[in-house]
């Protein structure tokens, strides 16, 4: 077994921050969303990893990975154009070869052990094991229709009028087969070559095309309420209480699951976990709530957060509520005394917002 990690994309959605950093490193938990896909595949025991790359974010990618604790083999694969998931099978035709194998989409993440489901696939023998979840609005994504028995027997990308209300999830195991129908997908509306497509083709050539229904949570990290609701998830999952060698003076009071590390210093502030405080953050006069992931070298002042994404370097002063916001590399939110009390915001890196 090998694996295909998808790391390349536009990121459109979640622009302006996908113009500086790939939507694949954007941190949950202060961990870039790519390194818990990483832990995922390496708990199956898989090594040999090939990664899709983008001309644009290409070299942070592999910045991102190159400390490898995993201990992958790691073959790096530039797909020129974002033309699409099949695409992106096509340029990993020769790394692949004949290998079975798990492809994961680098911005999404399971939450559940997938080492079982990846044993199964082997020895059934089948040409593809697709995940499907069900979700409420699935006009969004890629569709299965269902027999009796429960079976796929359609997949329709983003339909107009869903025939269920199973979505495939951004995991799917693969048999050689996959390669002659991705060869044979043309590019759909939007100009893209289709999985769901080639999956499609695989079906009405009598391929074995199996699913199963996940259990536990999926999450597409691309879009903003999609991050934060990421970053809620796995700090309610996997945040512990652990202090670090931090500066923590009387006044401050750290309260329930919260993670500081070395060299935080926290004056006069208080923090309700699940929270994680990163290197060198620097809290005065401030209230960190629940759900809040506060970067390396943060500096938030007479402010109060909750339920945020804030990378390193930016700085929040005098903010009465600052929520649900993703707030990027060095930004800086700044409020005067008149302006609103309580701001939601998605900035981009270096950005300034005074108000
Ligand atoms: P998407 O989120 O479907 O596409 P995108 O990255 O272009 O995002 P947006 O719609 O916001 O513009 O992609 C799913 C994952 O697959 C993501 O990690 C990027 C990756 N990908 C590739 O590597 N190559 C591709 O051609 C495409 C379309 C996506």
């Amino acid at each position: 077994m090998k694996a295909l990690v998808l790391a390349g994309g536009k990121g459109t959605r979640l622009r302006p921050l996908t113009y500086t950093l790939a939507k694949q490193l954007v941190p949950v938990a202060n961990r870039p969303v790519l390194h818990y896909v990483m832990d995922q595949i390496a708990a199956t025991g898989i090594r040999e990893v090939g990664v899709i790359l983008s001309p644009e974010t290409g070299e942070q990618i592999r910045d991102a990975l190159a400390t490898n604790p995993w201990g992958f083999s790691f073959t790096f694969l530039l797909q020129p154009k974002p033309l699409g998931l099949a695409h992106a099978v096509r340029v990993a035709q020769a790394f692949l070869a004949d290998t079975p194998f798990l492809m994961y989409l680098g911005d999404n993440l399971i939450g559940e052990e997938i080492a079982p489901y990846v044993r199964e696939f082997e020895t059934t023998g089948a040409d593809a094991l697709i995940f499907l979840k069900e979700v409420e609005d699935p006009t969004k994504f890629g569709v299965a229709e269902l027999d009796e028995s429960g079976q796929v027997r359609r997949l329709i990308e983003k339909p107009k009028v869903p025939p269920s209300p199973y979505v495939l999830v951004g995991l799917y195991l693969f048999g050689p087969k996959i390669h002659r129908a991705v060869e044979r997908v043309q590019p759909s509306w939007r100009g893209e070559y289709e999985i769901t497509d080639a999956i499609q083709l695989l079906i009405d050539e009598g391929g074995r095309v199996i699913s199963h229904r996940l259990q536990g949570w999926w999450l597409d990290t691309g879009k903003k309420d999609d991050l934060l609701e990421a970053n809620r998830v796995v700090l309610d999952q996997w945040a512990k209480r652990k202090i670090g060698k931090a500066e923590i003076d009387e006044e401050s009071q750290v309260v329930g699951r919260v993670q500081i590390a070395d060299g935080v210093r926290i004056v006069r502030s208080r923090i309700r976990g699940p929270a994680v405080i990163g290197k060198g953050a620097v809290l005065i006069d401030t209230f960190v709530g629940p759900y809040s992931s506060i970067g390396p070298r943060v500096r938030i002042e007479a402010s109060s957060v909750e339920h945020v994404v804030i990378l390193e370097g930016a700085e929040i002063v005098g903010v009465e509520r600052l929520e649900d916001s993703i707030i990027g590399k060095g930004a800086r939110v700044i409020r005067h005394p008149n302006g609103p009390r309580s701001l939601r915001l998605l900035i981009g890196d270096d950005s300034e917002v005074v108000v």
